[in-house]
């Protein structure tokens, strides 16, 4: 079960009318298309780690669980401090998490989903009590801010939740978990690896995210919508049985897209994608925070989770709160 939640942005915030001084663009059309009016975005001064620390340090407070007492630290990150170690290690020594193993999860706007999944099997098959997984994301870093189709749609933020047994009550669900290699390229940053030089990455401008919009939209749609369904009907629930969906925030057309597929009017829907833009892997911890803490979110409610990523990668969780 959820023990606790928290979140962390840095300071900045960055409205449409500023991006219009930056690239041919306006505010309507941002809004138009994406629901996405401010984001946050980080300064020099901040890292991954630093905000995946401060929302994990959050929901730490609330679930009122010591550091030493977690046994794992999962990071969804597909913008990490380095390329290795994961950026959960940094986090682990922030926290003084002594006791925990530390890894990160490469599966972009996904990345909450898939640690909340095998958080719940650690749980599940006695390798682990208490596990914090956090999606954070400074994807500000790899914006191209020449690039006026994908420089208006991110943000930076960081989303964290402490995973335990479930009490009977309470706990998750179920969850579901999926991936397509063959659309790698329609979502990605092609620099940065093995593959590519750096020296070449660099005079290339490959260290930036390349988004096919167009076809991610698509894509989007039809994943989230089945990830949602699949795991509905898998557990003999409809739409009338959840309380609150909470989907990826990339697009208000696809929350809306999403919520019509499983037949959820949008006042059982969560949407802040307004002020937040996409932040990737910590787009579902952070509404889910603050859900909780503005009441959205109550004990005894059923809470559905969707998300669709970078890889492709898309998944489903309901939570019983
Ligand atoms: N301002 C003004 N005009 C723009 C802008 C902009 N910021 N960006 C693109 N345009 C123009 C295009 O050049 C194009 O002009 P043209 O018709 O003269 O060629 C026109 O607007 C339409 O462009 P499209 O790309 O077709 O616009 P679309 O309606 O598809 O919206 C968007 C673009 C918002 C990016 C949409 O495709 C989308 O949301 N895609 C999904 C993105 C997403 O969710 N990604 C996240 C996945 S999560 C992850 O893993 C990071």
């Amino acid at each position: 079960m959820i023990l606790g939640t928290g979140r962390a942005v840095p300071k900045r915030v960055l409205t449409n009318f500023d991006l219009e001084k930056m690239v041919e663009t306006t505010d309507e059309w941002i809004r138009e298309r994406t629901g996405i009016e401010r984001r946050y975005i980080a300064d020099e001064s901040d890292t991954t780690s630093a905000l995946c620390a401060a929302a994990g340090r959050a929901a730490l407070e609330a679930a009122q669980l010591p550091a030493e007492k977690l046994d794992a630290i999962i990071i969804g990150t597909v913008t990490g401090d380095v390329t290795f170690p994961s950026t959960a290690c940094y986090v682990q020594e922030m926290l003084g998490a002594g006791n925990a193993a530390a890894f990160d999860i490469a599966a972009a706007c996904t990345g909450f989903i898939y640690g909340l999944s095998l958080a719940d099997g650690l749980i599940a098959a006695g390798k682990a009590q208490h596990v914090l997984v956090i999606g954070g994301e400074l994807l500000t870093r790899i914006t191209d801010w020449t690039d006026r189709a994908t420089c208006v749609l991110f943000g930076d933020a960081a989303g964290a939740a402490v995973i335990g047994p479930s009490d009977g009550k309470r706990g998750i669900v179920d969850t579901f978990i999926k991936s397509d290699g063959r659309l790698t390229h329609l979502l990605c940053m092609p620099g940065g690896g093995t593959k590519i030089p750096p020296d070449v990455a660099l005079a290339e401008r490959l260290m930036f995210l390349k988004m096919e919009g167009r076809e991610v939209f698509k894509h989007a749609v039809t994943a989230m919508g089945d990830a949602a369904e699949h795991l509905l009907a898998k557990n003999n629930l409809t739409g009338d049985d959840i309380h609150l969906l909470i989907p990826h925030q990339a697009n208000m057309r696809i929350i809306n897209a999403t919520a019509r597929r499983v037949g959820m009017p949008l006042e059982k829907v969560y949407v802040n994608v307004q002020n937040y833009g996409n932040t990737s892997a910590a787009s579902i911890p952070l509404a889910l925070n603050e859900a909780l803490e503005n009441g959205r979110l109550k004990s005894g409610d059923r809470c559905l989770l969707v998300a669709f990523g970078g890889g492709f990668t898309w998944g489903s969780a309901i939570v019983q709160f």
